[in-house]
């Protein structure tokens, strides 16, 4: 039986209690839900693994709720360009991949003597670091290949009977999975795009550059650069087909597809676009590319709930949070994308 507790302070305590006993707990962020372990713990870092199904070579992620803790987790000083980042954006969402420190297990990091660094905004993920007293390891707390869970009720459709307590703190507020940039080199290096923009980290350190991975399949023999890319992500039982390109010609597309294909379909569309497709089923993304990513995954987890078996989507603009929701998107369709 899995319990799920609003993180009052008697929640936060139990779950603390969890941690430092090497279980695995399941808290809010800004970003998606997580699944917390003891990152120096090696048998509460498989826990972990166990749970969510995940392949052994994909390293987790480590949360701090003060910049104290980072002399435990990496090794060495911030380089420059890291601390200027984390002056800007931490706590926030924004993952640092950096020199490993000893006291990291190397089942967390998968054997890499790099660590991704992660200070949340979330006040629940703070509050549970902070009492736990121990750096937090958290991949997302979906079923591995599962989109990740933006609300209490995605984890718990995923973890039910898996682990003992949910921490729920409603939805989050971002919906995508945090920015993971390489830090340790310059230009730093964009692994993978969230919250945190290319512009914005360009805006403080005049460069940055986006791993070629993000808007298109690893090619054959390609190294991924984070081993996560190499994994087939977020992928609904459906069928998912992207149509990018100027709004009323994509409509026109999308709506001749729709008219061909068998019944249980559905379009993802932004509210702006909704009357381009007449009675169609339309799932609206909300106004902009923030809502499109706070709505993504769930609207991916209610179309296999529904059992919707092809699904239509627009594609939106790369500038900003876009690159991010295009990203997920991409690999939710294993980038099949038509441009019209
Ligand atoms: O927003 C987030 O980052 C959420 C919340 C819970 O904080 N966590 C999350 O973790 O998305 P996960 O494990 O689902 O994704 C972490 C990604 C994976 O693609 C992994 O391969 C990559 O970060 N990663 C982790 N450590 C790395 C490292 N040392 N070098 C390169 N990539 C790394
Ligand atoms: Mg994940």
């Amino acid at each position: 039986m899995t319990e799920l507790l609003k993180p009052d302070a008697l929640a936060l305590e139990k779950a603390a209690r969890i941690i430092k006993g090497g279980g695995v707990v399941a808290f809010p962020t800004e970003t998606v839900y997580g699944l917390g372990a003891d990152a120096g713990n090696p048998e509460a870092i498989k826990r972990i693994f166990a749970a969510k199904g995940r392949p052994q070579d994909n390293p987790l992620i480590v949360h701090i709720s003060s910049l104290d803790q980072l002399p435990k987790v990496i090794q060495g000083e911030l380089p420059p360009q890291a601390k200027a980042l984390a002056e800007r954006f931490w706590p926030g969402p924004l993952t640092m991949i950096l020199p490993k420190g000893d006291a990291i297990s190397s089942e967390c990091t998968a054997g890499l003597d790099s660590v991704g660094v992660r200070f949340p905004m979330n006040e629940c993920a703070q509050m549970l670091i902070s009492a736990s007293g121990v750096p937090i390891a958290a991949p997302s707390a979906n079923i591995s290949g599962r989109p990740s869970p933006t609300s209490a009720q995605h984890v718990l459709s995923d973890m039910n009977g898996k682990i003992p307590l949910i921490l729920d703190g409603g939805a989050c507020s971002v919906g995508l999975e945090s920015t993971v940039v390489d830090v340790r080199t310059l230009p730093v290096r964009v692994l993978r795009p969230g919250g945190v923009t290319p512009e914005m980290i360009a805006d403080v350190l005049g460069e940055v550059e986006v791993d070629g991975s993000v808007l298109r399949p690893l090619k054959q023999g390609e190294i991924a650069r984070s081993p996560g890319m190499k994994y087939k992500h977020y992928a609904p039982k459906g069928s998912l087909t992207i149509v990018s390109g100027p709004s009323e010609a994509v409509a026109a597309k999308i709506c001749a597809l729709y008219d061909s294909a068998p019944a249980s379909k559905r379009i993802l569309a932004l509210d702006g676009h909704v009357r381009l497709y007449g009675d169609r089923l339309v799932y609206p993304l909300g106004a902009d590319a923030d809502t499109a990513a706070q709505r993504l995954f769930a609207a991916l987890r209610d179309m296999d709930e529904q059992g919707v078996q092809t699904i239509f989507s627009e594609a939106v603009d790369t500038s900003g949070i876009g690159l991010a929701v295009m990203n997920r998107l991409g690999r939710a369709a294993a980038f099949n994308i038509i441009e019209v």
